[in-house]
């Protein structure tokens, strides 16, 4: 059975496991447990009680920003970042009439994330070049996309 509810302290350990399963350049220990607290909206999806999928949110004033999101591998193209996602901006419209805008940053490399995003209702916003490092030692660009939450 799938669920999504709060990513909380006690689900940290098997989540950044997930971290570093999902990303050619995860996230250190110390970032990902860092990036918890009161002004983010973690979510995790399982599929019967397991860890598949997280999202990283933090919210600033009228703003927030996706910093995160992952699936495991096994468990990808079934819709789950999808309804992740959904989940996600249902929750910050939910709680707040105050944030205007869910805000990320990809890899432009990163096609089924960018493909995720379009499909959700994400527009691209401008590029950040030479942005990230990559695997190999080069750089590449960041593209900005902006969610609108309706008010
Ligand atoms: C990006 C990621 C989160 C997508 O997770 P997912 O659960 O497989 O995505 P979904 O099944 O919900 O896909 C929703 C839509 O995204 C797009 N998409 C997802 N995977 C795709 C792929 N491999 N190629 C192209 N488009 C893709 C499609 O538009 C898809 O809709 P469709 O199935 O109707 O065509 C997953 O691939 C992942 O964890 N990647 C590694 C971590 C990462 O790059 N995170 C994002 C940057 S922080």
């Amino acid at each position: 059975m799938k669920t999504i509810s709060i990513l909380n302290e006690n689900d940290l350990k098997e989540a950044y496991e997930l971290e570093l399963l999902c990303h050619p350049i995860p996230w250190s220990k110390e970032t990902f447990f860092s990036n918890q607290g009161e002004r983010y909206l973690n979510l995790k999806i399982t599929v019967n009680n397991k860890i598949v999928g997280f999202c990283i949110c933090q919210q600033v004033i009228d703003e927030a920003t996706l910093f995160n999101i992952a699936i495991h591998p096994k468990y990808r193209k079934q819709g789950l970042a999808k309804a992740l996602l959904n989940h996600l901006i249902d929750e910050l419209m939910a709680m707040s009439n105050t944030i205007s805008t869910l805000w990320l940053e990809v890899r432009e490399s990163n096609r089924p994330a960018i493909d995720l995003y379009h499909s959700i209702g994400f527009n691209q916003i401008t590029i950040r070049k030479n942005y990230y490092p990559t695997a190999s030692g080069d750089q590449e660009d960041a593209i900005i996309m902006a969610y609108t939450l309706a008010l």
